[in-house]
């Protein structure tokens, strides 16, 4: 195992000076690196030429997903202290003879389609019950622009063959998913294909493989509206140190928020303008939210603190959701702590997630005592909730787990969840960082 450092470092009350006031700090935290930047520092290391180094690459079970996956098509994958060092193929990548377990991960499987789609290789990908039940045509289909045969089941779900075409031409495609595993998948696809693969439509989603991939030495030019990779493309080995997950620090933030006089700060998380939509969405809740960034390449990063106030009814309009699709769920949590009526729309994504979190979010809100109505592509929450003791049916999504974790600490209710241990996926010590805050 990787040597980490503790995750919750212990309430210190200490005081650090502030440009206009000395004042008490709550505890100072920090959260498992990046998922997302993970899974694609760990993919192109593996893909690159030479030898990658990893810093603060999370042991939760999806990096671990993309891991094994590495391992299975012939990267060589060591830690070395906290450092993941991995040594890469030079973009040839090798079949193993059994599927591809991407366990509970949709970027593992999504994103490795995407590279193995303009290689000559045979690979099967499947995965955990859930993910054989999400929807993987959004990118089958597409790919099928590079000349890739790729067969999938019959409700166009996992497991997924993917038999990729080594002489493929760039191609050009409209995105019609406003998903950044889409957008990768074809990214990485263009790296295989001969000539310049160019993308129009739904691009605005999180933007790690645009970066990354120049950290890698390969450049996504932008053009107009549109992206362009120049293929065939070779990475080159890289250093990335990953940057604490905003999407697991936003439980803890949201605890904080919800809880009149709390407070949080949490250091060196990943402040990338595609995923710190919910700081903003924090403040038109009512809560106070203080950033300082203390670096910007490749990926921004540095400290947040969030101070909890009254909150109040927020709305949320579909062109706000591509940049908090994995805070919805605690979006809603906060809705049922603030005063009025909190609606999502255009959100229907949340339903191909890692459980309907439309469905799962409104049922184990209605059993503490939320008051929630779902619609087709979102919900509304009419709050405040009166909120009693409940049981939570987790549908094995992490982000569920989590967000109801919070709500019952924050309301002071007993939450029995029926699978807490979920949480691993994407933040294996949470229940011990919520235990710490003041
Ligand atoms: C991710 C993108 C998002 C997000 C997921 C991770 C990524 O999915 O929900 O947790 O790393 O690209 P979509 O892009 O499909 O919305």
């Amino acid at each position: 195992m990787m040597h980490r450092e503790p995750l919750a470092e212990p309430a210190g009350g200490s005081f650090v000076s502030d440009t206009r006031t000395m004042m008490k700090t709550a505890p100072h935290l920090r959260v498992p690196g990046d998922k997302s930047i993970a899974h694609r520092a760990v993919m192109f290391a593996a893909l690159a030429r030479g030898t990658s180094r990893l810093r603060n690459v999370p042991d939760g079970l999806d990096v671990l997903s993309t891991q094994r996956a590495m391992r299975a098509l012939g990267a060589t994958l060591h830690a070395d202290g906290d450092t993941l060092v991995v040594e890469g193929c030079g973009g040839a990548f090798r079949a193993p003879d059994e599927p591809i377990d991407c366990g509970n991960s949709g970027t593992t499987m999504r994103l490795v389609a995407g590279i193995l789609a303009t290689r000559a290789i045979d690979v099967t990908l499947t995965g955990d019950d859930s993910l054989r039940a999400r929807p993987m045509r959004r990118v089958a289909a597409p790919l099928a622009a590079f000349g890739a045969t790729i067969d999938l089941s019959n409700g166009w779900t996992a497991p997924m063959r993917v038999r990729g075409n080594g002489d493929a031409r760039g191609a050009e495609i409209a995105v019609t998913v406003a998903s950044a595993q889409v957008k990768s998948a074809l990214l990485l696809a263009a790296l295989g294909a001969h000539g310049p693969t160019r993308l129009t439509g739904e691009l605005a989603t999180r933007d790690h493989t645009e970066r990354l991939l120049a950290a890698f030495s390969v450049h996504v030019r932008a053009d107009g509206g549109a992206l362009v990779l120049d293929g065939p493309a070779m990475l080159h080995a890289a250093e990335i140190d990953v940057p604490g997950d905003i999407s697991s620090a936003a439980f803890l933030f949201a605890a904080a928020a919800a809880t009149a006089g709390g407070t949080v700060t949490v250091d060196d998380v990943g402040l990338n303008p595609t995923r710190t939509a919910f700081l903003d969405v924090l403040r038109r809740f009512g809560a106070e939210v203080e950033v300082r960034i203390a670096a910007d390449a490749p990926e921004p990063r540095g400290s947040v603190t969030v101070r909890g106030r009254a909150l109040h009814a927020i709305e949320i309009l579909p062109s706000e959701v591509p940049g908090l699709i994995d805070e919805l769920p605690l979006v809603g949590v906060l809705g049922a702590f603030a005063n009025g009526t909190t609606t999502v729309r255009g959100a229907a994504e949340l339903r191909v997630k890692e459980s309907d979190r439309i469905e799962s979010f409104a049922a184990a809100a209605r059993a503490l005592g939320a008051d929630v109505e779902t619609a087709p592509d979102g919900f509304a929450v009419h709050g405040p909730a009166r909120w009693h003791d409940g049981a939570v049916a987790t549908h094995h999504d992490h982000r569920i787990a989590m967000a109801f974790a919070v709500a019952g600490r924050v309301a002071r209710v007993r939450v029995t969840l029926d699978d807490p241990d979920c949480a691993a996926v994407s933040f294996p010590n949470f229940a011990a960082a919520l235990e710490s805050l003041a």
